[in-house]
């Protein structure tokens, strides 16, 4: 039997209530952070500071080097802008890249008792990407992350709450098996429910994964931590080179989420550049050594997923099981999204192809736009290449399309009342192209509705 307790919705809008503070830690929702390189504490200021506008209660951070000052500055600034904000961090160690969990250990004993280190349960919370398959030579990963990890960690008095995305595990998503032969974890993450795999066609993203799992968490009193992402494109030498679908993949796990109510929530990622998938800042030092990387994300800000993720976080955290009820704090808020190299393209001049998956994407201008509960004759106008495209009626909370038939140049979305007046627009800066000699990139251009 699942032995968390839900917040009523009544507990956390009324401030004056006693609210469970077990049940309101569970609900926290947090961005996927990679350390990279930054300039100063200004930056990790930047970052902490707009996160925490958007709502987010600690970043996970994703460590892959503990040696370089590049990456240890960062984490101390990150601590330090942290501590000036209220804000939160954890640590998620990356065992795709350092396979030995030891070589954490030293970072984690320093910073997990750090005033601005998140706990669950007075517990420091710790998570990972994959790690599943490491025994460190034990007889099974499970031997060898409790010896590694937890005794490891007894013996200065340190208990974690290791909540790790262990999705490599070998089966499909966390069964009871799983927790049976895994039993060193303290809840799970997953990752790779996130988006639609490039062999799922024009499928939509699922959530059958994702409530399996957390069927099979609850039962052995776990929380599942469930992921929202917007899109997955990778085209890097080497390492990569692939499409997850992005058209309506934000709206859709949106939905998922407030359907399935998971314990808590990460937003992959706040500024991931490499897979594309990052709403916050991309800072220059952190893909400096990628010329790939800066290629495909430089000039794709998208921080207008930001606008959103805000108000759907308020409606997560408020127990609103429907997007009906994700309703923006003013009039409205809003983003529209596209590719702006069509799907058909050749890219014969980028030497990596195109990435797999292509064909899976669709020539569309996306948006979500969230309008309030008492809306009325409101109509969300789609313009691409100077025709109007779509022509669709809001409703109260969210509305999200992709709508297909994009146009060569220019894309705009407005909001528009019945009596013609204007509630808010964007407009693209990039225009839509049916070629290119350069980078053959399916990354998105991310517009504010203002
Ligand atoms: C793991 O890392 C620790 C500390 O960095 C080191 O002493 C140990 O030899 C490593 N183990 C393996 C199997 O590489
Ligand atoms: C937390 O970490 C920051 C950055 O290293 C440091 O300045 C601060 O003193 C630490 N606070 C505590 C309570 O350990
Ligand atoms: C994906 O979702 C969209 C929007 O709900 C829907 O129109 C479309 O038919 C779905 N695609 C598939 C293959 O189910």
């Amino acid at each position: 039997m699942f032995s968390f307790r839900r917040a009523p919705l009544a507990a956390l809008a009324c401030a004056s209530c006693l609210v469970d503070l077990s049940a309101a830690e569970l609900k926290n929702v947090f961005a996927h952070y990679m350390v990279g390189g930054m300039s100063g504490v200004d930056q990790a200021r930047s970052d902490v500071q707009q996160a925490k506008a958007v709502g987010f209660d600690a970043f996970a951070l994703n460590v892959q080097n503990v040696v370089d000052p590049w990456s240890l500055d960062s984490i101390r600034w990150l601590f330090d802008a942290a501590l000036e904000n209220d804000f939160k961090l954890f640590f998620s160690f990356d065992m795709a890249v350092v396979t030995n969990v030891t070589t954490f250990l030293p970072l984690f004993k320093e910073y997990q008792a750090n005033e601005s280190y998140y706990h669950h349960k007075d517990l420091p919370f710790v998570s990972t990407f994959d790690g599943a398959a490491l025994n460190f030579g034990y007889e099974s990963a499970n031997a060898g992350w409790k010896a590694e990890l937890k005794d490891a960690l007894s013996n200065d008095g340190i208990t974690p709450f290791f909540i790790p995305d262990f999705d490599d595990w070998g089966g499909s998503g966390y069964t009871s098996d799983f927790f049976s032969s895994y039993d060193v974890v303290d809840g799970v993450f997953s990752w790779e429910t996130a988006w639609p795999t490039t062999d799922t066609g024009s499928g939509n993203v699922s959530a059958v994964v994702d409530e399996g799992s957390q069927r099979a968490a609850h039962a052995a009193s776990k929380p599942y931590m469930m992921p929202l992402s917007t899109l997955q494109f990778k085209h890097i030498t080497g390492s990569g080179n692939w499409y997850r679908r992005g058209e309506l993949n934000l709206a859709q796990r949106m939905a998922q989420v407030l359907a399935q109510q998971p314990d808590f929530v990460e937003v992959i990622t706040w500024n991931d550049a490499g897979e594309s998938h990052y709403i916050g800042n991309v800072w220059a030092d952190s893909i400096a050594s990628s010329p790939d990387i800066q290629a495909y994300a430089n000039g794709y800000d998208h921080s207008a997923w930001q606008d959103v993720i805000a108000p759907f976080i308020t409606a997560y955290k408020n127990g609103a099981t429907d997007v009906a009820a994700i309703t923006p704090f003013g009039a409205f808020a809003a983003a529209f999204w596209y590719r702006p190299l069509l799907a058909s393209a050749c890219c014969s001049g980028d030497g990596l192809g195109k990435p797999s998956g292509w064909e899976n994407a669709l020539d569309a201008v996306n948006f979500a736009v969230l309008l309030p509960e008492d809306t009325e004759g409101v109509t969300i106008k789609v313009y691409s290449g100077g025709n109007v495209i779509a022509s669709v009626p809001g409703v109260a909370g969210l509305n999200a399309q992709s709508v297909p038939g994009i146009q060569l140049g220019a894309q705009k979305v407005e909001l528009v009342k019945e009596d013609g007046t204007v509630l808010g627009a964007g407009s693209s800066t990039v225009d839509v192209v049916a070629e290119t000699d350069g980078t053959c990139n399916f990354n998105y251009q991310v517009v504010h509705v203002a």
